[in-house]
């Protein structure tokens, strides 16, 4: 299983446009994915794949078994709702946020990805829901404000959590200026920040994927032939690929573990 966060410093960024179709891409490669929302109060994923959850993260908040919050959206697709209106981000306690984290990551066997549509921001929980993940996955845009509010968020993880390893996805940018716009961000970031960004991919802004968006359909879920529809479909790859490499290294060092022990006779 992978936890995979995706997070923005501000709002309107495309988090959930990615994730609920970054879903659909891996669930299509046969992959069995979890979303949890944890826009909690404000929560849309639902809403993205064109249907009303039951259960929320209110219920298993109020003692319900995490199996039964849980919502089957498609086929390898399942959600943990956030629920919106009742109650907020804002007044989960400590105790309520720590029981969240640690209610998502007791799920995990049960699935190959687990992402996380974080909102937006350096609220405390969703400073800690990416810190739990694997991959922290940053969508940025050409708005300038975008990037100040990404680099304060990096900045914050970085020192808050020691976090030093973030994946970029530049939405809402031609296909060709995605990635002058990492390379001018990355620039700055790695100038003022020890950390190390890398490339996920870049996403354009794409009128058939708006549009199905604002008919409660996801393009990945219709088939819709579009531009982002494939670009998306690459970002999924690399996310597999990068996975994959990062487990013949595990497998690797546990390996070299057994020929080369550490109290061994090299
Ligand atoms: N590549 C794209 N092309 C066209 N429209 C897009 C694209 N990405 C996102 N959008 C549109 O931008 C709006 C905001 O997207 P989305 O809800 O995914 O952002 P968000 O970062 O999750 O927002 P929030 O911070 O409020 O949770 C939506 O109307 C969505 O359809
Ligand atoms: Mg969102």
């Amino acid at each position: 299983m992978k936890l995979i966060s995706i997070t923005s410093g501000k709002g309107g960024v495309g988090k959930t446009t990615v994730t609920c179709n970054l879903a659909m891409s891996l669930a299509a490669a046969g992959h069995r994915v979890l979303i949890f929302d944890g826009d909690i109060g404000m929560a849309n994923v639902d809403i993205f794949f064109g249907v009303r959850a039951k259960m929320t993260i209110k219920d298993l908040l109020d003692g319900e078994p995490i199996q039964e919050c849980i919502t089957k959206l498609v086929k390898n697709i399942d959600l943990l709702a956030g629920g919106s209106g009742l109650y907020d981000l804002m007044s989960l306690s400590a105790f309520e946020r720590r029981e969240i984290v640690q209610q998502i990551q007791s799920i995990h066997l049960n699935y190959d990805y687990v992402l996380i549509d974080t909102a937006p921001g350096l609220h405390d929980y969703v400073l800690h829901l990416n810190s739990v993940a694997d991959e922290c996955v940053l969508v940025i845009t050409q708005d300038p404000s975008s990037l100040a509010d990404a680099y304060a968020l990096l900045k914050t993880l970085n020192s808050k959590y020691k976090m030093r390893e973030f994946k970029i996805i530049c939405n809402l940018v031609e296909a060709s200026q995605g990635a002058a716009l990492f390379s001018r961000f990355s620039e700055v970031v790695e100038k003022f920040l020890t950390l190390r960004l890398s490339f996920l991919g870049a996403i354009s802004e794409d009128l058939v994927l708006k549009k199905a968006q604002q008919m409660q359909r996801l393009i990945m879920k219709q088939g819709i032939e579009s531009q982002a529809q494939q670009q998306i479909q690459e970002i999924s790859a690399k996310l597999v690929d990068i996975e994959a490499a990062r487990q013949n290294d595990q497998a690797y060092s546990g390996l070299a573990g057994i020929f080369f022990p550490a109290s061994g006779h090299a």
